[in-house]
């Protein structure tokens, strides 16, 4: 979910609009503000942030302070009704809420029995029941009742409330749900992440976990929820306007698709020496003991992460000769895993904020592990519960379907795996050269991959109407695969599944017949010629065959139904080519069928819920 509020000097309604059209990526089932002007209005409702202006079009929409949400719905159906803000029952505080209050059951019925009816089915109500429970049976202040009520939660927030009998103030509070306050002049706001701030100001404080804010518009105080009062610490942010524009694209993931080349040279810049014969990642010089004599890595991640943590596993085995774990963090917090002081646990998130992930590193600092986090967002909540890491650089990333993050995360895990294979003595010197020279060229290669667009398109219109499809791949074309597979089910919602290509026999081969798509991922390595034969068992079967095969390849082409033609490379950089046609495939598939391919269905950009 996504929330924004304002105090200051300008009317709240615009920057509560536009800022919530920013956050839109974070969920998108139901829409609501609550403007404060001597009463308070509120207007939410079931739908997008311009269904929201609709609805409030002809409203007062007057006020200098406010607060706005953008749900992604967990306790309760998007409807107008289960829609943030939230009212308590005698009307007293309005609350905006991103999370989950794990024990709401428990003290609904509490509430219950003190007299308190509800109108929504959400846990967010209940919170707002519960602080006018406190507020009006204690007689404290609205903070205090904030920060009573905040004791008793079990579970993750990201809140915003306001209370009637004290006007002109925003009280808020994190715990497991990003939350930015924005430092303007005279102004502050607050939102779940940069993108509606940066407009205003580049001054930023991050709140942390059992951190509340009491913010007014000439005035901000933070405490934690005992009242010790809290320095802010007071960062500037890179971020600028043009990062979160479409520019001239249609959709953020085509803008995101086509900035590849640039963004995995950020991810590398100023990263490898002027002769191409090195590699520092200063975010991990510290810790480059433990990773020279780590005995084995074990990578936690969730969704696209983990499919980059599937291709760092090859990429650490090969290159630097290290045994690699990956996880998917949402199973690996809950076992009793065994870990070791010689373990390495790396996290990789492209929002740094993933519920799952953010849990996972903490049963891990129980632990004597070293952690170590490949995050995107600076500051995230995940970068800053590592004891080192890297940040992948890719600039923000809109549309829900990751995939610069992605190739990003991919180019990090790259340059880990060299260094470390050349540390480690696993690489020659020239051998680790030559991979240098080819993680290099590979923006210019993902360029020329871009200009055949247009041809990928034509083979999206063949087979935008197809109900599954299957993607396979060998080694560390494999995750390619997954992620290929991914892609076309996150947003154009036909069933797809990816397969390690030998694992075809052992199933998905006998749903292959004359309607079956087979994407076929064979670059040129080792297992090309296996590959081939696996192309044949599926053309055996009639099914059709869309190959990713490397420029000049003669034996596919004979075979296949289709080609795309990516540029000879090695192979340990292949899955940051092969990833960019299937990207552009399941773009043009899902804009043919209609689908909203920024904003699928069901899915949010950041998960911050478990
Ligand atoms: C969500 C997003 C995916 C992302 C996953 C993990 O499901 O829609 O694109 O891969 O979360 O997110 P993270 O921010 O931890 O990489």
């Amino acid at each position: 979910c996504g929330i924004v509020a304002y105090v200051g000097g300008r009317t709240a309604y615009p920057i509560l609009i536009k800022g919530l059209q920013r956050l839109e990526y974070r969920g998108y089932d139901s829409a609501g503000i609550a403007l404060l002007n001597g009463e308070t209005h509120v207007y939410k409702c079931k739908g997008k942030v311009k269904d929201l202006e609709m609805l409030s079009k002809d409203q007062d929409i007057s006020g200098t302070i406010g607060m706005g949400h953008t749900r992604w719905a967990t306790h309760g159906e998007p409807n107008d009704v289960n829609a943030h803000p939230h009212q308590s029952m005698n009307g007293k505080f309005f609350v905006v809420h991103n999370g989950i209050i794990e024990n709401y059951s428990h003290l609904r019925k509490e509430l219950k029995s003190r007299g308190y009816q509800f109108k929504s089915e959400t846990d967010t109500e209940v919170l707002a029941n519960l602080i006018e429970n406190i507020y009006l049976e204690q007689k404290v202040t609205a903070e205090l009742a904030v920060r009573l009520a905040l004791t008793r939660v079990v579970g993750a927030y990201g809140l915003v409330i306001t209370c009637e009998d004290e006007p002109g103030q925003l009280i808020a509070a994190r715990k497991g749900s990003p939350l930015v306050v924005g430092v303007g002049d005279n102004e502050y706001f607050l939102a779940s992440d940069a993108t509606p701030i940066v407009e205003y100001t580049d001054q930023v404080i991050y709140l942390n976990d059992e951190e509340v804010a009491v913010i007014r518009q000439d005035s901000l105080e933070l405490k934690n929820l005992g009242n010790d009062s809290k320095t802010p610490d007071i960062k500037k942010i890179s971020l600028s306007i043009d990062h979160i524009d479409k520019g001239d694209y249609e959709h953020f993931m085509l803008k995101e698709i086509h900035e590849q080349p640039v963004t995995i040279q950020d991810t590398f810049r100023g990263r490898i020496s002027m002769d191409e014969s090195k590699i520092f990642l200063g975010g991990i010089l510290d810790v480059m003991p433990q990773l020279i004599k780590a005995r084995r890595i074990i990578i936690v991640a969730c969704g696209t992460s983990w499919h980059a943590g599937l291709v760092g596993e090859y990429l650490f085995e090969q290159y630097a000769r290290i045994p690699v774990e990956v996880e998917y963090a949402s199973e690996f917090r809950y076992r009793d895993p065994i870990l070791e002081k010689d373990d390495l646990v790396i996290a990789i998130s492209q929002s740094g904020e993933t519920a799952d992930t953010l849990a996972a590193i903490r049963k891990v600092r129980e632990t004597d592990a070293t952690i170590l986090g490949i995050c995107n967002v600076a500051g995230s909540s995940i970068s800053r519960e590592t004891d080192a890491g890297v940040y992948t650089h890719a600039g923000i990333e809109i549309g829900v379907a990751s995939t610069k993050a992605f190739t990003s995360q991919i180019t990090v895990l790259t340059m880990m795996a060299l260094l470390l294979g050349s540390k480690r003595q696993a690489l020659s010197a020239s051998e680790y050269k030559h991979l240098i020279k080819e993680l290099i060229q590979v923006p210019k290669k993902i360029e020329e991959i871009l200009k055949e667009e247009h041809k990928i398109a034509e083979i999206a219109a063949v087979y935008k109407d197809v109900s599954n499809a299957l993607y396979m791949g060998r080694g560390l074309l494999f995750p390619v695969a997954l992620e290929g597979a991914l892609k076309l089910k996150e947003i154009s919602y036909i069933h797809a599944e990816g397969y390690p290509a030998a694992e075809m026999k052992h199933g998905p081969i006998a749903l292959i017949d004359e309607n079956m798509p087979v994407l076929a991922l064979a670059a040129n390595d080792e297992s090309y010629e296996k590959m081939v034969s696996n192309i044949q068992e599926v053309k055996a079967r009639k099914g059709k065959v869309i190959a990713v095969v490397t420029k000049g390849d003669k034996i596919i082409r004979k075979m296949a139904d289709h080609i795309i033609e990516i540029p000879d490379c090695h192979e340990a950089v292949s899955p940051l080519l092969a990833v960019i046609p299937l990207q552009i495939l399941s773009y043009h598939i899902a804009l043919m069928r209609g689908c909203n391919v920024d904003q699928p269905r069901n899915l949010a950009k950041s998960v911050t819920v478990e």
